[in-house]
């Protein structure tokens, strides 16, 4: 598949665990991707550190280029889709964000993010699941979930912003490179 090949454009880049010193990288690129996700504190970030199961950043050239957070069915997360979620699925991994900087989307990394998470975690949990906005229309994310094998199972209007549910089967299958 061509998304599995990493990281295109010429683009140098690795995934590791995030550190307290990336918070501020991971928040610009964070508040670059708003409206397609909500606005985020540094603070609200340090608990993400804490409490999520995963929380990698992409790095090239020492830059963080993206990041993935996504948390366990037992997290103290308060958050209305997550909850959706836990209620219909068991033993899900929830993403609850991923957000790739604007001048390294479309090279692999989003997707190299999500089969590094697979690899990390894929056999404690038995499927991912997100949520992706379709009022503000999030085409581009809905085609990348599409396309790593998410399906829709529903939708919730909040008012203020429209989702679509998502859910696939884990684990996903990994690079040929390993990566
Ligand atoms: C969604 C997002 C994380 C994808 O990350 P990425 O690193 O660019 O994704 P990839 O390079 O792995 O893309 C894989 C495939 O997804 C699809 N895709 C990704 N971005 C796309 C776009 N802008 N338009 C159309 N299709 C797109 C393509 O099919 C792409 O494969 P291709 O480039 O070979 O055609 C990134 O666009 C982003 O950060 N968006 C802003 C934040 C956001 O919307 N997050 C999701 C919230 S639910």
């Amino acid at each position: 598949m061509k998304a599995n090949q990493w990281p295109r454009r010429g683009r140098e880049a690795s995934i590791r665990d995030v550190t307290e010193q990336d918070l501020l990288a991971v928040q610009a690129i964070n508040e670059e991707s708003v409206p397609a996700m909500n606005s985020l504190s540094v603070r609200r970030l340090r608990w993400f550190l804490r409490e999520a199961e995963y929380f990698r950043v992409a790095e090239s050239r020492s830059q963080v280029a993206g990041f993935l957070i996504c948390m366990a069915p037992e997290a103290p997360y308060a958050s209305p889709n997550f909850r959706w979620l836990n209620e219909r699925y068991r033993n899900l991994l929830y993403i609850d964000r991923v957000a790739v900087a604007s001048g390294f989307q479309r090279c692999g990394i989003g997707s190299a993010l999500y089969r590094d998470a697979s690899r990390k975690a894929g056999d404690r949990f038995r499927m991912f699941a997100a949520e992706v906005n379709v009022r503000p229309m999030n085409e581009r994310s809905l085609r990348f979930h599409r396309l790593l094998g998410f399906e829709g199972v529903g939708m919730r209007d909040h008012g203020y912003v429209k989702v679509q549910y998502l859910v696939r089967p884990l684990p996903l299958q990994t690079a040929p490179s390993g990566r």
